[in-house]
């Protein structure tokens, strides 16, 4: 029970990894807000929450909304007396999924991708912060970043610099908010990550990684680790739950690559393996 009473919110919880987080966190003796903004995504998470045994409630956020974000936070405090941590989950990648060149996107394109990506952070931080403030018992904030904060990937230069700009807000965050106990990290997820980010919203919530979705063979992976399974979204859940948790109460500041690492584990020049 390594988050007996927290009480947690999380933005974008009805699908992928805020979704199978809430579940783990659930398990571990947490209070649940899952909040999404697709409508009924996250009451049915907390239905399943509820079904299990634990405590949950399904709102429907929209992070670009500030007074949506405000009923978030606000929802936690009626509900389950106060928050803990805040969970800016909550992303979308670029329209088509990486097909559209750069120069052909629109401004409209990078309001829509910023508003959601970085102002969601802003905003979930910012209102919770205030709320951690007045109780007066510190907090916890996480953000879901992404390895395109460190690294290019083609096609995704929008998303990589909203992601960035999300780490961003995690340092000055946790610079700013320490004096209250307040801490700020994020997880730059890479592998093990939710199929349904590359799906439309009206596609059934899966609650699988791409890995687990096609053949796997670590040996094409930048990182060639063989555990004998592809990395799934446990895997993601398991460093976020690390890191709400009070075995992280001195980490803050920190962008943390989660799963395999295989961004940063090669360098550019790929010399090959000997093989087995
Ligand atoms: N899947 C990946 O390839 C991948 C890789 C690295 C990082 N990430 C990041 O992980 C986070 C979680 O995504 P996921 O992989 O679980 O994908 P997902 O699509 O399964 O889940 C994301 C959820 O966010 C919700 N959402 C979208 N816009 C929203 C808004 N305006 N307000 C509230 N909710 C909104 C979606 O409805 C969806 O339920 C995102 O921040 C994403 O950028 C994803």
């Amino acid at each position: 029970m390594r988050l007996e009473d927290k009480v947690i919110a999380i933005t974008g919880s009805g699908s992928g990894l805020g979704r199978d987080a809430a579940k783990l966190f659930s398990s571990e003796g947490a209070r649940i807000v899952v909040s999404d903004v697709v409508t009924g995504r996250a009451q049915k998470v907390a239905a399943d929450i509820t079904a299990d045994g634990g405590a949950a409630i399904g709102i429907d956020v929209d992070v670009r909304i500030e007074s949506d974000v405000q009923r978030l936070v606000d929802t936690a405090v009626e509900e389950f007396g106060r928050i803990d941590v805040m969970w800016a989950n909550a992303g979308v990648p670029e329209p088509d999924f990486g097909k559209n060149l750069f120069v052909d996107s629109t401004l409209d394109d990078w309001n829509d991708i910023v508003a959601v990506n970085l102002t969601g952070i802003y905003l979930s931080f910012r209102i919770a912060a205030r709320q951690m403030i007045a109780q007066g018992h510190g907090g916890n904030l996480l953000a879901t970043t992404s390895s395109a904060a460190f690294v290019a990937y083609p096609g995704f230069p929008m998303y990589s610099a909203t992601k960035a700009g999300g780490n961003g807000i995690v340092r000055g965050a946790a610079v700013e908010l320490g004096r209250h106990g307040i801490r700020a990290n994020a997880l730059c997820p890479v592998h093990g990550m939710s199929v349904n980010f590359a799906l439309p919203p009206e596609a059934e919530v899966l609650g699988k990684s791409y890995d687990e979705m096609q053949p796997w063979n670590p040996e094409h992976r930048a990182m060639p680790l063989d555990v004998g399974r592809p990395p799934t979204l446990r895997d993601n859940s398991h460093l976020a739950l690390f890191l709400v948790s009070d075995d992280a109460a001195y980490m803050s500041g920190q962008t943390i690559q989660s799963v395999d690492g295989g961004t940063f584990a090669r360098p550019a020049i790929v010399f090959s393996l000997r093989p087995r």
